[in-house]
């Protein structure tokens, strides 16, 4: 069932390539560059939206965040489902809540689709598992397509939520009438190119995390920090690090660090940084700046031309925009797995976690 892989996690990495074509066969027309969601076509266009999940699917919905009031000029809200379900809900009918789940079973992400369904609100629910109860319980469904996931630690899971997320912030943002040009341009083909960039790049990716996982499984602590879109991301990378391998790990916006973290910045507490090539990249680099100053190591994920000067700096494919987290992700999973795998961790079944978290 492993396909020769170690773990199953390595496995599903490894799969990545093929769940997106998976997510974006019948929906992405590869000839005329159009775009349908067919499971939209009685919901209109959300006032508002927030996005309701817990755990992986939670940054997935962080990330979207930023692509979705972009492209589709929609203000969004991301939720914690755990905190979301006790609050006191501000929600209009004509706003729309997506609740994200791989596994369709969260009991805390089904909790408050459940009071929001009450009060008359439409849930739309992205979720990995047919059938399942969050998929029976919204008034519409996009089922993510990557295959069944048994690594406790999600990732071909994000990877499909991250397609479905492009592909929902196009379509809103088409309808609407509010995507820029260069966004049409570029997002309908670069996704239908990225199946082919990723598996050529995944050998290479893990040589890579493997390396950095030997210099740096000593630490005991982890920064991972990002800005923009990126900072989702960090807050994955962390918690990817601290499920399977049990490195305390914390993800933050590299803009924060100032306001208190930067404080535990010492030799024996590195930095794994995201500086990749975007407007924000200067920001980025003068954060760096200060972790070096109070000799914290550094990992950096970046570009090339980037020119970033860090002692581990880690080039992955220039792909722009959005379309690098596709990159990014796999880099910040397999340096998770190979700390773990070097540490002799149970990756695949971690402690204390089960796959789906049915109670609250
Ligand atoms: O099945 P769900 O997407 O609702 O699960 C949410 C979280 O329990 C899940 O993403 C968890 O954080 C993963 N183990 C992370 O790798």
């Amino acid at each position: 069932q492993k396909s020769g892989y170690k773990h199953f996690m390595l496995k599903e990495i490894f799969e990545q390539p093929q769940v997106i074509r998976d997510c974006l066969a019948g929906r992405v027309d590869e000839r005329k560059q159009t775009l349908d969601i067919p499971e939209l076509k009685t919901m209109d266009v959300p006032k508002r939206l927030s996005i309701v999940a817990c755990g992986t699917s939670y940054h997935a919905g962080l990330w979207a965040k930023y692509i979705i009031e972009s492209w589709a000029r929609i203000p969004v809200q991301v939720e914690i489902a755990s905190e979301f379900r006790y609050r006191s809900l501000v929600l209009d009918k004509d706003d729309l809540v997506l609740a994200i789940s791989q596994s369709g079973e969260t009991a805390d992400t089904l909790a408050g689709m459940r009071i929001v369904r009450e009060k008359g609100v439409p849930v739309l629910g992205l979720c990995n598992v047919v059938g399942s109860s969050v998929a029976r319980e919204s008034d519409a469904v996009i089922y993510t397509q990557a295959g069944p996931e048994i690594s406790v630690a999600s990732t071909k899971a994000m990877c499909s939520q991250l397609v479905l997320l492009t592909l929902l912030a196009y379509y809103w943002g088409e309808k609407k009438g509010t995507l820029r040009q260069e966004v049409r341009d570029t997002i309908l083909p670069g996704l239908l190119a990225l199946p082919k960039q990723l598996k050529e790049e995944l050998p290479m990716i893990r040589k890579k995390a493997k390396k950095l996982a030997r210099e740096y499984a000593w630490a005991k602590s982890f920064f991972y920090l990002g800005r923009g879109i990126n900072f989702p991301l960090a807050l994955e990378g962390a918690l990817k690090l601290k499920e399977i391998s049990y490195i305390h790990a914390e993800g933050y916006a590299s803009g924060e660090m100032k306001h208190g973290p930067i404080a535990l910045i010492e030799p024996d507490f590195p930095t794994f940084a995201l500086a990749l090539d975007d407007f924000l990249l200067p920001k980025v680099k003068s954060n760096l700046k200060e972790v070096q100053a109070r000799g914290g190591r550094i990992i950096a994920l970046t570009h090339k031309g980037a020119n970033i000067q860090e002692e581990d700096t880690w080039v992955i494919p220039r792909v722009r925009g959005p379309l690098g987290s596709f990159f990014v992700l796999p880099a910040l999973q397999l340096f998770a797995y190979e700390m773990a795998v070097y540490l002799g961790k149970d990756v695949d079944q971690p402690r204390n976690l089960a796959k789906s978290v049915t109670v609250e």
